[in-house]
């Protein structure tokens, strides 16, 4: 039943990408912030192999224990659907004993799904379908931004630095000519993951094929990407309120400390206590500050984005800034770097969840 003067929010949440259980930590935090007076929820998870559930949604089943990642799994509660058909009253639950039962209208979807089938704009190419507002970015923006080649692509378009890469199609293998243009080292990724899953430094060619193939088990398109020398620089982005232009947070800065070289996954979830430094603010000049800010909030308006993204940039030692990759579901524990920027641009993590939901609901 929804409850008058309240807005029934459903959170959305694991899913089919690898990032399954990062999703399901970023969602125990929003079930956590989710005020019982003003939100009824409906927590939903969906398994790593898609089925959907109506789970309990306690956020304190829902976080890294023992450095290993919550997972849904079939039983964890009882299947739901979401109908296509925007008559029929979105979520209808499928129980096993009572027969189907369709889910008091909910006012808005969060989706905290990260990776494939969450923040590639086909779980919102569904809630379009069903006419149910959701946060987050539109069914193209998230496509786009998904999709590293697109994503360089739309920003370069608009003025936006980005390093030099090449684009490998399904079967494609790197040239002689852009083995010379890009320079050693590179880093070999899929074109469409997060989560630096399928992505490896390569610092000789011979390296090459396996990085390659490794990639490829993740996407069919495989970007290589000349390395850039510099410092890792993220920006918040928020779409303005009421109708007004997208707002930047101060920026964050993640430092490798120890003998990792880069952001892999073990760094950025496992360890990142150990080997990662973030700087909140960044110390950077206020020249470049701005800059970033800048080049973050024109890439969130070159990809259509909504709602939020995250913009990540490169730093050189020159303070030249290159824009490496939008994400538009950011990992979202209160840890993470996205809410991280909120807080210290004075917009705490219950507030920020709250924005979120109310400019969803305002957009539609
Ligand atoms: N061109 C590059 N130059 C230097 N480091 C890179 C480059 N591309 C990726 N990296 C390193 O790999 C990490 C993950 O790459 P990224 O493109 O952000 O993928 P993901 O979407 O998985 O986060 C980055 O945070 C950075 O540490
Ligand atoms: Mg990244």
């Amino acid at each position: 039943m929804t409850t008058p003067g309240k807005t029934r929010v459903a959170i959305v949440f694991g899913g089919r990408s690898p990032e399954h259980g990062i999703s399901c930590v970023s969602a125990g935090s929003v079930l956590g912030a989710l005020d019982p007076d003003e939100y009824d929820v409906v927590p939903v998870g969906i398994t790593r192999q898609g089925q959907w559930v109506l789970t309990s949604g306690d956020p304190g089943e829902l976080a890294i224990r023992a450095r290993k990642l919550p997972e849904i799994t079939a039983g964890a509660g009882v299947e739901v659907v979401l109908r296509a058909d925007p008559t029929a009253g979105g979520l209808l639950v499928l129980d096993p004993t009572e027969g189907p039962r369709a889910l008091a209208d909910v006012d808005v979807v969060f989706p905290v799904l990260h990776g494939a089938y969450g923040e590639d704009g086909t779980i919102q190419g569904m809630l379009e379908m069903a006419d149910i507002p959701y946060v987050g970015a539109n069914v193209f923006a998230s496509a786009a931004a998904m999709d590293k080649e697109f994503t360089k692509k739309l920003c370069a378009a608009e003025g936006i630095p980005v390093g030099a890469y090449a684009v490998l199609r399904n079967g494609m293998t790197l040239s002689e000519t852009d083995k010379q243009r890009l320079g050693l080292p590179v880093f070999v990724k899929p074109s469409r993951a997060g989560s630096s899953f399928g992505i490896t430094r390569v610092d000789d060619w011979a390296q090459l094929d396996a990085a390659v193939a490794t990639a490829r088990e993740i996407d069919t398109k495989v970007l290589v990407e000349a390395a850039v020398v510099g410092r890792e620089i993220e920006c918040g982005v928020l779409e303005g309120e009421a109708g007004g232009a997208p707002e930047a947070s101060v920026l964050a800065e993640v430092r490798m400390v120890g003998d990792r070289e880069w952001y892999d996954f073990e760094s950025k979830y496992l360890f990142a206590d150990e080997v990662c430094e973030y700087d909140v603010p960044a110390g950077l000049p206020d020249r470049v500050t701005r800059q970033v800010q800048e080049y973050a909030t024109r890439a969130f308006t070159a990809l259509d984005c909504a709602g939020l993204a995250r913009v990540d940039f490169f730093v050189t030692p020159d303070l030249d800034v290159y824009l490496n990759e939008i994400n538009t579901m950011p990992g979202f524990t209160p840890t993470s770097m996205f809410p991280r920027m909120w807080a210290a641009s004075g917009l705490e993590y219950p507030k920020l969840v709250n924005r979120l939901i109310r400019t969803a609901v305002q957009r539609h």
